[in-house]
């Protein structure tokens, strides 16, 4: 970058803009592209042969790969102390996948001093941003105490301004067999005094966590001290998760692995995203995975997230879900890859990332491939070789 912070890009084989207007298709094509970076935000962007006199007088080139907005990962959970391998081993030996494991997190993540969750979510947002995540979203939800969850919502606003108060994620050991005392204590005490440090309050709505009842009114209470409400739901069966986040006018309804007709009808009426998150379902060896397809084809908006946490979903990747998304859940290449991007900006409600477009962030990453096709179609290859994030590129 230069030193009135502005840098041309040029050489760009595959431009992925997201913004239609600009390019072919949804995903708003161009080819043999360059972008200007100007403050932190795209000033420039069109073919190559018109770029601007006088642009910018730093060039970086790309050499005819492929360059795509950085990825809005909507659904992390990196607050937690510990880890759990030899959770995740007997399950692959045969034990099922339950909500019980997450009292294990907790029982850590009360244990670890705030330079510990601190050091362990840096780690995270390293690795994520590393594999071209310039947006992650966070959660905390391995507390489930005030003071814990207060604490892992300050460290998460160190790292993201995208916090999220998962008040209700598993009923505490000490509330065991008092779940509506739990749920009473996080709408009187914990949502007000946690409200503070979250945009957005989450609910973990699934038969052994919290039901319909007790989901809509920590979510409501959510609402009520200025927080914009996102569920978990329809992750091990099927539930009445979906339906409530449709109808309190959620931002997200998220993993929505199990679905009824009625379920994918009502998200396509709403504004609500659906934010799919295959590599749960991978590490989980769950019976199915979201039905992608009918949901797209319906007309839903469909998100790609990670859901990296120590139980589930163990990593930050998210050109694994792009993988697992298009060979295993029908997307196309082209809808996997909005998904990931414009998908999750919607999922966050957010219209200055996930495309590349005059004014938005500049947050981009290039490839080591022509195309963004290859991050499906190169499974398992770290195709993620630069990363700007405000128009820095990440060292
Ligand atoms: O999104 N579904 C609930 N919560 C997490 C998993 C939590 C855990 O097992 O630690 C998820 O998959
Ligand atoms: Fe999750």
């Amino acid at each position: 970058m230069t030193s009135d912070g502005s840098v041309l890009i040029t050489g760009i084989g595959t431009l992925v803009t997201n913004s239609p207007e600009l390019g072919d298709g949804p995903l708003g094509l161009l080819h043999d592209a360059a972008m200007v970076f100007r403050d932190g935000v795209v000033e420039w962007v069109g073919p190559a042969a018109r770029v601007p006199d006088g642009a910018a007088h730093h060039r970086y080139d790309v050499d005819g790969r492929a360059v795509l907005p950085g990825f809005v990962d909507s659904h992390a959970h990196l607050v937690f102390g510990g880890e759990r391998a030899e959770e995740f081993a007997a399950r692959m030996t045969g034990e099922p996948y339950g909500a019980g494991g997450i009292r294990t997190t907790i029982a850590a993540t009360r244990g670890s001093s705030d330079d510990q969750l601190d050091a362990n979510m840096a780690r995270l947002v390293r690795e994520a941003l590393a594999a071209g995540s310039t947006t992650i979203e966070c959660k905390s939800g391995y507390g489930q105490d005030i003071d814990t969850e207060m604490r892992s919502l300050r460290v998460a606003g160190r790292h993201t301004g995208e916090t999220t108060l998962l008040a209700a994620h598993v009923t505490p050991p000490e509330y065991t067999g008092r779940t509506d005392d739990y749920v009473e204590m996080v709408c009187e005490r914990m949502i007000p005094d946690c409200a503070p440090h979250a945009k957005w309050i989450d609910v973990f709505c699934e038969t052994g966590a919290f039901d319909r009842d007790q989901s809509e009114a920590v979510l409501r209470a959510g609402i009520d001290a200025g927080l914009t409400a996102r569920v978990h739901g329809n992750q091990l069966g099927p539930g009445p998760g979906v339906q409530l986040a449709v109808e309190l006018g959620a931002a997200s309804v998220d993993h929505v692995t199990h679905t009824t007709a009625d379920d994918v009808e009502a998200l396509a009426a709403s504004s609500t995203v659906a934010t799919l998150l295959p590599t749960a379902d991978f590490c989980t060896r769950s019976s199915r995975y979201p039905d992608a397809r009918a949901m797209l084809d319906a007309g839903v908006t469909v998100a790609l997230a990670a859901d990296c946490n120590p139980g589930t979903s163990y990593t930050t990747s998210i050109p694994l879900c792009i993988a697992l998304a298009v060979r295993e859940m029908h997307m196309s290449p082209d809808e996997a890859v909005w998904a990931a991007t414009a998908g999750g900006a919607a999922a966050l409600q957010r219209n200055d990332i996930g495309r590349l477009t005059v004014g938005s962030r500049a947050d981009a990453i290039a490839l080591d491939a022509p195309s963004h096709i290859h991050l499906a179609y190169r499974p398992g290859v770290p195709l993620v070789r630069e990363v700007w994030k405000n128009g820095a590129l990440v060292p």
